[in-house]
C-alpha cells in the first residue's frame, strides 16, 4: 500500500481508505464487517472513515466499527468521524453550529470508544452558521485534545479558501484535508477545488470513487440482488443506471480489460492519477472487493492517449451537468 502525504502535512494516508457509510450498520452481519476491516488492515489500509449518522440506524456504524477497531493497535491506525448531517431531533442535531459540532463529537467518541479522533470534519457547509463559528468549533476540538487534524467535506472552492483564511487569521487549528465526491463520473473538483487544495497545502480524499459501484462490472447485466442499487430508496439512483449509461460503463470495462485491470481497479487508478489526491475513499460489501481494489497498484499508470480515450468515452454519460468540470 502506498502512503501519500496529506497535503503539506506530515500525516500520511494510505492511498486507499475504507469508508463505513454502508454495510457497517445494525442491519449488516458483524462477521462480514470484521472480515472487511481486518483484511483491509492486513493489506495496508490504516485509515477508517466514519460519521455520526452512518448506519442504519444512525450511530450504529460507529458502535460496530469501534468494537472491531479495538482489535487493532490504536497508534497504527487513523479513525475519522464527522458532524453536520442530521443526527438527532431538534435544532442542535445537525449543521455547523458550535453546539452541534462539539456535542456530536462527544457522542461519536463515546460510540467508537476512543479518546480522540485522528481526523474530524465539518461534514457539509451550513449557510446559517458563520464559517468562523464552525472553524472555531473544530479548533476547540483540537485544543481539547479530542481531535488531531481537522477537515471539511463538500465545501465549494470559495468556501474552502474562506475557511482556510479564517483559521489562519484567528490562529485556529489549520485545515488539513478536504473530502469531496470525486470519480470518473463526478468531476466537479477539477473546476478549481483540486488546485485550491494543492495551493493551500490541504490533502484531498475522494469519496465515492466508484460512484457507489456503478464504476465496476457489477451492473453490466442488470441489478444483482443485494447490491446497493437493489436496496429500496437506494442512494444509487435507478436513472443513473440507464441503458445509455450502462453502455458507457461497458466501454470503460472493455478498456480496463485491455489494460489488464478490472473496471473498479481502473476507476481507482484514475482518481489517484493526480498526486494531489491523497486517498481514494472506497466502500465495500465484501472483503473480496477490498482485495480486488488494493491490487490496482499493479497497474496504476495511464498514458496521455489513454486518458484522452477515457475522456471521449465519459463524454457520452448522461448525468447532471453539475457533476462535470
Ligand atoms: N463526506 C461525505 O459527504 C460522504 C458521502 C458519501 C460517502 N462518504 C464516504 O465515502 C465512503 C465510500 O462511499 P461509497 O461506499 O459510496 O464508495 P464507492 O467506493 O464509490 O462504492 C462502494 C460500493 O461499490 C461496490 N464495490 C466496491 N468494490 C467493488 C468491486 N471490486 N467490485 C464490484 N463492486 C464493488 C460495492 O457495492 P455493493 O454494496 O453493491 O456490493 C460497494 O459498497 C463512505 O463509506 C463514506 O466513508 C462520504
Amino acid at each position: 500500500m502506498p502512503y501519500r502525504k496529506c497535503g503539506r502535512w506530515g500525516l500520511k494516508l494510505p492511498a486507499i481508505t475504507l469508508g463505513c457509510w454502508h454495510n457497517f450498520g445494525g442491519d449488516s452481519p458483524t462477521r462480514n464487517q470484521k472480515e472487511m476491516i481486518l483484511s483491509a488492515f492486513d493489506h495496508g489500509i490504516t485509515h477508517f472513515d466514519l460519521a455520526n449518522n452512518y448506519g442504519p440506524p444512525y450511530g450504529s456504524a460507529e458502535l460496530n466499527v469501534g468494537k472491531i477497531l479495538k482489535e487493532l493497535p490504536r497508534d497504527e491506525i487513523l479513525i475519522t468521524s464527522k458532524a453536520g448531517y442530521d443526527m438527532w431531533p431538534g435544532p442542535y442535531g445537525e449543521w455547523g453550529s458550535r453546539k452541534h459540532m462539539l456535542a456530536s463529537l462527544d457522542q461519536s467518541l463515546r460510540r467508537v470508544g476512543v479518546e480522540y479522533f485522528d481526523l474530524f470534519y465539518s461534514h457539509r457547509p451550513d449557510q446559517d452558521s458563520p464559517l468562523d463559528e464552525t472553524m472555531g468549533a473544530l479548533d476547540t476540538a483540537v485544543r481539547q485534545g479530542k481531535v488531531l487534524y481537522v477537515g471539511i467535506s463538500s465545501y465549494s472552492d470559495q468556501m474552502t479558501r474562506d475557511s482556510a483564511s479564517i483559521c489562519k487569521s484567528n490562529g485556529f487549528a489549520p485545515l488539513t484535508i478536504h473530502q469531496p465526491n470525486y470519480s470518473m463520473l463526478n468531476r466537479w473538483v477539477e473546476n478549481g477545488l483540486i488546485d485550491t487544495c494543492g495551493e493551500l497545502g490541504l490533502g484531498m480524499i475522494a469519496f465515492c470513487p466508484l460512484f457507489q459501484g456503478l464504476l465496476t462490472d457489477k451492473y453490466l447485466n442488470g441489478i444483482p440482488d443485494g447490491s446497493r442499487a437493489s436496496i429500496q430508496n437506494s442512494s444509487l439512483r435507478k436513472n443513473e443506471l440507464s441503458d445509455q449509461n450502462i453502455k458507457v460503463i461497458q466501454e470503460l470495462n472493455d478498456h480496463s480489460l485491455q489494460r489488464g485491470q478490472s473496471l473498479a481497479q481502473m476507476a481507482l487508478s484514475w482518481v489517484l492519477r493526480d498526486q494531489r489526491v491523497t486517498s481514494a475513499l472506497i466502500g465495500a460489501s465484501t472483503s473480496e472487493q477490498i482485495l480486488e481494489n488494493v491490487k490496482m497498484f499493479e497497474q496504476a499508470e495511464f498514458s496521455v492517449d489513454e486518458l484522452r480515450k477515457i475522456d471521449r468515452i465519459l463524454a457520452k454519460i448522461n448525468l447532471p451537468k453539475s457533476l462535470w468540470a
